[in-house]
């Protein structure tokens, strides 16, 4: 079976100054984590990512009950941190979530930020990663991460305009 590598970055930021919440759109209103509301964020992830690169990286995004999978696992993760882990709300539902843990550093981890395609472009995105952010810094973290697809520009514009800089370069191996 043929083997494709994915280019990927791991971008890092120190966490400097206090963060504050940041505001929405009118409409829009910050969802705070609550475990009832693990299939929610599931489910934005899958409509996120379902039709992305990161679907072809990971294909588990690329599926709803992978999504559900997914979510699951991160929440079991040992540093799960609901400060760290948002939804965002509109008039016709979830269109936004990201999800943080604690990794070993320790050094805040974002595992996947996603805005559903209709609500792109309104700087939810944006306000997913600083409130992840300020989650990092509340639970007294000085450093955040994340890994990014190179060829997701819109992700890695988002991520440097937050202060996040390259840190590494890996490859990621997909069978198929
Ligand atoms: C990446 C993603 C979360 C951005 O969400 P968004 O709500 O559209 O982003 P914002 O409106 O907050 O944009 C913030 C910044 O990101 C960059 N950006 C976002 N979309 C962009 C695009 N299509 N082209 C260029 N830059 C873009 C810009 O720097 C923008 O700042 P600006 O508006 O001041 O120019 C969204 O596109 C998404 O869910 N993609 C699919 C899932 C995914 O790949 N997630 C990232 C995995 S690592």
């Amino acid at each position: 079976m043929a083997i494709t590598y994915y280019k990927r970055f791991r971008m890092e930021v120190d966490l400097e100054g206090a963060y504050a919440t940041p505001p929405l759109p009118p409409e829009f209103v910050w969802v705070s984590w609550d475990e009832s509301l693990i299939d929610q964020h599931a489910e934005v992830k899958y409509l996120s990512f379902r039709s992305e690169i990161d679907a072809c990286v990971f294909p588990c995004l690329g599926d709803r009950y992978g999504c559900q999978r997914l979510m699951r696992e991160i929440r079991r993760k040992p540093g799960f941190l609901p400060g760290a882990t948002w939804l965002i709300a509109g008039p016709d539902g979830y269109v936004g979530t990201v999800q943080g843990v604690m990794d070993r550093g320790p050094i805040g981890a974002i595992q996947n930020v996603g805005v559903v395609p209709s609500y792109r472009g309104l700087g939810l995105g944006r306000a997913l990663i600083r409130r992840a952010l300020q989650g990092f810094q509340s639970a007294g973290l000085q450093r955040a991460y994340l890994e990014v697809t190179a060829e997701n520009a819109s992700a890695v514009l988002l991520y440097r305009a937050v202060g996040f800089r390259r840190a590494k370069t890996l490859y990621k191996a997909v069978d198929g």
